[in-house]
């Protein structure tokens, strides 16, 4: 059992300098994890996601709010006290142990008994697939049975939440993949709180319950992944998630309810929002290329086509803009042609242009 509460976190670090306030690390974090909940922390590099996952764990001290585990305040709690399991992108093993010790070394320091740690050991290992290497160090291994084995170490703890930080940027494509897998079928079997740090915008969709979009510290949305895709609650989460990524562009209000983007026959039916130029967002594979119908003004003319096999990822260019439009199979565009973009099928994204804030539109 263990849900998790942030309310109102914030970090510095470091002293501010005289007459200048500390940059803040993170700041305003709020939302509640779910007891047995995948929780992924998404978003770039330096957002700050592994400092808030380090408050979580206790390894570094929260500036301001507080942090709840079961309702109880642990701020003040040391980390071996919080009943929670680290998975590092490094492994961190010990590199004089074998593998057995290696799982076994925290059972140990905890006091477990002998015969209940072997129980623990074999089983961990044989989850992830390396009972067969049990007596060999770790230095003989490859990355992909290391990180099994750093795995294995956190599950024979049997603590109440599982931290992990992007556990699987160290692997290669192939092995990323399949541990991805495992990872989500470890957590259906093991049901216990986990909180995952990735900038992997596809590992946050596959393995979560929700997920937490971060930019510069902040909290962007807190949602499922069906919400954070198909409802960004701002426009830097609908850039974020999703790939290929939204088309996004700035378009002017040419009559009420109505929007274009300047320079073009591109016309968007938003509805009254009340402001003269908003941001539009729309998925390249909801939209569709076609043929300009006789007297029709096309809307851009195909400047690159990608086949990848099951769909091709076509490239207009409207106006200043360049589209990308994925269509089934190969297509049957040139470069060159005039064309226009279909996004009747489409959901409309629209944002308010300054704060970036969705925009209830339709
Ligand atoms: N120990 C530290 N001392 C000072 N600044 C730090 C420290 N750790 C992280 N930061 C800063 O805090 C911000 C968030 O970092 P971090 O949480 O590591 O981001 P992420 O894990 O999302 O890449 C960054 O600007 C980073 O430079
Ligand atoms: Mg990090």
């Amino acid at each position: 059992m263990a849900q998790i509460e942030l309310v109102d976190v914030e970090k510095t670090y470091g002293r501010p300098k005289r007459g200048h306030e500390a940059r803040k690390a993170v700041s305003d974090l709020s939302y509640v994890i779910e007891d047995g909940h995948f929780v992924s922390l998404l978003g770039p590099s330096g957002c700050g996601k592994t400092t808030t996952l380090n408050m979580i764990a206790g390894l570094e001290d929260i500036s301001g709010g507080e942090i709840l585990i079961d309702g109880r305040r642990v701020d003040d709690l040391d980390p071996d006290k919080r009943d929670l399991a680290f998975v590092f992108q490094d492994y961190a093993l010990y590199p004089h142990m074998s593998v057995y010790e290696n799982i076994a070394f925290g059972l140990r320091m905890r006091k477990v008994p002998k015969n209940e740690i072997d129980r623990r050991v074999v089983d961990a290992a044989r989850r992830l697939d390396i009972d067969h290497v049990l007596d060999v160090k770790p230095k003989s291994l490859s990355g992909g049975q290391r990180q099994r084995v750093a795995l294995a170490r956190a599950i024979a703890r049997r603590p109440a939440v599982f931290l992990f930080d992007e556990p699987l940027s160290n692997l290669d494509a192939l092995l990323r993949d399949q541990t991805r897998s495992e990872l989500k079928v470890l957590h259906r079997e093991l049901n216990a709180t986990s909180v995952y740090v990735t900038h992997d915008q596809e590992e946050a969709m596959t393995l979560s319950d929700r997920i937490a979009v971060m930019s510069r510290g902040r909290l962007e949305q807190y949602g499922s992944p069906y919400e954070v895709y198909h409802e960004p609650a701002t426009e830097f989460v609908a850039s974020f998630v999703g790939k290929p990524r939204m088309n996004l562009f700035t378009v002017q209000r040419q009559e009420e309810g109505r929007y274009v983007l300047p320079g073009t026959a591109f016309a968007l039916d938003i509805g009254a929002v009340g402001q003269d130029e908003i941001r539009a967002g729309l998925r390249p594979e909801e939209c569709d290329v076609r043929a300009p119908l006789p007297g029709e003004d096309p809307h851009g003319h195909v400047v690159a086509v990608e086949p990848l096999g099951n769909v091709s990822d076509v490239h207009v260019a409207v106006g200043d803009l360049e589209f990308l439009v994925r269509v089934p199979g190969f297509g049957s565009y040139d470069v060159g042609d005039a064309v226009m973009i279909d996004h009747r099928g489409a959901r409309l994204h629209c944002f308010d242009r300054t704060t970036g804030v969705r925009l209830p539109v339709g």
